[in-house]
């Protein structure tokens, strides 16, 4: 139970590099389930989510074998039935449900709980499979797929209320690989990561394309084999240390990243009186504080629009940016849990039904705070670092959930930051 001590006023400068992304090498971790073969994953950042799911692969009887960034992945026997004490501890476990599926013709994975960003049902992951040919019963907590005879493509439309699903079409696409015929895709998640997982599946021998649009065609192929993958930068890790450079920066570099995946975030910091420049090649970037900041509307929507992933740290950045903003989180309304704590801090927010108005006050002042989720987490850590005074963040394992060494890279960057253990 580590905790952070952010002393407050002091100013980012310098560079440092994005990490691989956590929630690409997740789904692709999983994917490994797919072949006997090894695969070799390159940029795994080590948080504890990808620790998460290495266990659980281990758990299932594959080899894994880790070295910084690179894992190693043998899954040539394999179990189909999840263990609930690790899956019960990671939403994103739900993904070795269609790779298990896929390969073995039955997977045992529990239904994952509530969380504290929202209800995130799993029933389109479930109308996917079931599209496929599988047979699901529920019992006991846990989901039993079952498809004896294999899996067959089909067409399915995967939009929920709140648009696509983001695991939900990697779970699909990964079930639908070894599929036998065609499998089409509609209202697909488009986002980076899905991309980036088809294109290793691809590399393992699956056939997809569309990847990336709304409509991905899969056709089902006999088998995969081994492979090696270099996971994309993690785009939130980039957005997050963007808006602490906004916020508290003196030219803050960020290397390694991918400029079309951060346009988004991008514009939304510049609209917000910042400057951000990118190298021609599109892999890093520069941030300047601006000198007239301004407050900016936000909705979440799916990508290509403003992530969900980045509302909270945006928002801690405009609760100390002159004038009025209105964030609208279509996609997960209850994920406002940050701006209590940040109101703990003198913000001058009101939230409402999906909905935060915050006016930008001068200053915070810093509080004993407490991170109640990733995102969260990253916002207490922005708001802390322009507060007057000591700020303490406890439940730090929130954080090291996705961000990869967050203190030593802020430190990196001239923040007065220190993790106690407690
Ligand atoms: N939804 C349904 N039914 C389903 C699945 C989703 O109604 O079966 C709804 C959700 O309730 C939500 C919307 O669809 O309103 C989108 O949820 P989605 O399924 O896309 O979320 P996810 O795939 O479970 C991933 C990321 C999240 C990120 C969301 C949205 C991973 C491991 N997780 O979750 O990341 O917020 O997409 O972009 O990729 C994070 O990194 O902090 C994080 C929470």
């Amino acid at each position: 139970m580590d905790k952070l001590v952010v002393h407050g006023g002091s100013t980012l400068k310098g560079a440092i590099n994005i990490s691989g992304s956590k929630n690409a090498s997740l789904p692709i971790l999983a994917a490994a389930i797919l072949t006997g073969e090894d695969c070799i994953i390159r940029r795994v950042p080590d948080v504890s989510d990808t620790n998460y799911m290495i266990q659980i692969l281990s758990a299932l009887g594959a080899d894994v074998e880790r070295s910084s960034g690179t894992v190693r992945i043998t899954c040539a026997d394999i179990m189909d039935e999840a263990p609930y004490e690790l899956v019960r501890r990671m939403r994103a476990s739900i993904c070795v449900m269609g790779p298990l599926l896929a390969r073995k013709g039955r997977a045992v994975v529990s239904l994952p709980g509530g969380c504290v960003i929202g209800d995130r049902p799993v029933d389109l992951h479930l109308k996917g499979m079931k599209a496929l040919g599988a047979k699901i019963e529920m019992e006991g907590g846990n989901i039993t797929l079952t498809a004896p005879n294999g899996l067959k493509g089909a067409e399915m439309d995967l939009r929920g209320e709140s648009g696509p699903t983001v695991l939900g079409t990697d779970n699909v696409m990964m079930a639908a690989t070894l599929a036998e015929g065609t499998t089409i895709i509609n209202s697909a998640a488009a986002e980076p990561e899905v991309l980036d997982l088809a294109n290793f599946l691809n590399s393992l021998g699956a056939k997809i394309t569309g990847a990336g649009t709304r409509r991905i065609v899969i056709e089902g192929v006999k088998e995969l084999h081994g492979v090696e993958h270099t996971v994309i930068p993690d785009r939130i890790e980039a957005g997050t240390f963007m808006a602490a450079a906004a916020l508290v920066g003196e030219g803050v570099t960020l290397n390694r990243v991918n400029q079309e995946h951060l346009t988004a975030i991008t514009q939304a910091i510049v609209k917000s009186g910042h400057i951000v420049k990118f190298n021609e090649a599109g892999d890093s970037c520069f941030i300047q504080r601006g000198e007239n900041p301004i407050g900016v509307d936000l909705n979440t929507s799916p990508y290509p629009g403003y992530p969900t992933d980045m509302q909270a740290q945006m928002t801690a950045l405009l609760a100390l940016t002159p004038g009025i903003s209105v964030i609208k989180d279509s996609i997960f309304p209850q994920r406002f849990m940050h701006c209590a704590e940040l109101k703990r801090m003198g913000a001058d927010i009101k939230t409402d039904h999906g909905m935060a108005i915050v006016r930008g006050v001068k200053e915070l002042s810093a509080a004993p705070v407490m991170a109640s989720d990733l995102r969260a987490s990253a916002a207490l850590v922005l708001a802390a670092l322009k507060a007057k005074g000591t700020t303490e963040i406890s439940r730090l394992y929130h954080i090291d959930r996705g961000y990869e060494h967050i203190d030593e890279k802020l430190l990196m960057l001239g923040a007065n930051v220190e993790r106690v253990r407690v």
